[in-house]
């Protein structure tokens, strides 16, 4: 049995399989036909921190595959009020076939992993989102975009970029990541990455100046600049990070037809220009439908290597 709690945990051919398993299954359901290999099973989602794109993507893609979603808010369960993850994961595993859970402290997911009898899901930490990136990824590749990537991340050193990072270093592309002084990816995180980054080839590079990222890049990247939980570091986060938005004069530096993707949601004004949102929208958006192909993927290849 295995768990999806980040990259690090997959191989190439592994990342590689998932997304192709989530191509099938898309273009299958463009022609209407229906993969029900998830019949009769139930899917439990923690939720520890809002959503509009991982909720609606699992619990439509879970009831796609013949199965049925529980969205379960930390308000709502006892969970929220004190009762140990040890214990509510040993109580919905035992009721459950697959847990996706949203939450603060990756340290949590791998708590309630450690005690669950069925796989456990990452629907984004504090420290990684890997579910997106396998739409990233899915959609980079339908857009013809998957060789030769020199991607630049520009932002903030947040969940995104440590599983830009990861994918990066396992895939064996070029990555820049630019961002201010101080809002670095997690050093531990990067050393790990680059020890993968050594056997696969990849070029990972920190760096202050957004426009040395954009010079040349294939793919560019950002994300909001105030995650969830760090409302309270807003307005000095807004003050630190003037200079990185994602506008023309900065995409005027990528390589020609150069992509731009957002996990969303997006804050036009601050990390993207409105501009330059609605130049790429097209492939913005295919990335976030994309979120539901790739995950019943991910289900799917999940429930295969549960034997
Ligand atoms: N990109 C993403 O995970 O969106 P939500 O926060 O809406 O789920
Ligand atoms: N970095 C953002 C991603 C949202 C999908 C956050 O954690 O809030």
């Amino acid at each position: 049995m295995r768990h999806f709690l980040t990259l690090k945990d997959f191989t190439k051919e592994e990342i590689l399989e998932i997304i192709e398993t989530g191509l099938s299954i898309k273009k299958n359901l463009k022609a209407k036909i229906y993969n029900q290999e998830l019949k009769n099973q139930t899917l439990a989602m923690i939720f520890e921190k809002s959503s509009t794109r991982t909720r609606v993507s699992f619990e439509a893609g879970m009831f796609q595959l013949g199965g049925h979603a529980l969205f379960l808010s930390n308000r709502d369960i006892h969970l929220g009020r004190g009762e140990p993850i040890k214990d509510t994961a040993r109580v919905i595993s035992s009721m459950c076939d697959m847990v996706m859970i949203r939450t603060f402290e990756h340290s949590m997911i791998e708590e309630f992993a450690h005690y669950s009898k069925v796989p456990v899901i990452n629907g984004l930490t504090d420290s990684y989102h890997p579910v997106q990136l396998l739409a990233d990824y899915m959609t980079l590749v339908e857009h013809g975009m998957e060789k030769n990537i020199v991607a630049a991340y520009v932002g903030d050193g947040n969940n995104m970029t440590h599983s830009w990072v990861m994918l990066a270093a396992k895939l064996g592309f070029e990555l820049r990541v630019a961002t201010p002084k101080g809002y670095e990816p997690d050093g531990n995180i990067l050393k790990e990455a680059l020890v993968i980054a050594k056997e696969s080839g990849a070029v990972i590079k920190l760096m202050n100046d957004p426009k040395e990222a954009l010079s040349g890049a294939t793919v560019v990247i950002t994300d909001t600049w105030v995650s969830m939980g760090q409302e309270e570091e807003k307005g000095e986060r807004l003050k630190v990070f003037k200079g990185f938005m994602v506008d023309d004069a900065m995409m005027s530096l990528t390589a020609e037809n150069a992509k731009f993707l957002h996990c969303l949601p997006a804050y036009r004004g601050y990390e993207v220009s409105e501009s330059v949102f609605e130049k790429h929208s097209e492939i913005i958006f295919d990335e976030a439908e994309n979120r539901l192909h790739a995950q019943k993927g991910l289900m799917v290849w999940l429930d295969r290597k549960r034997g």
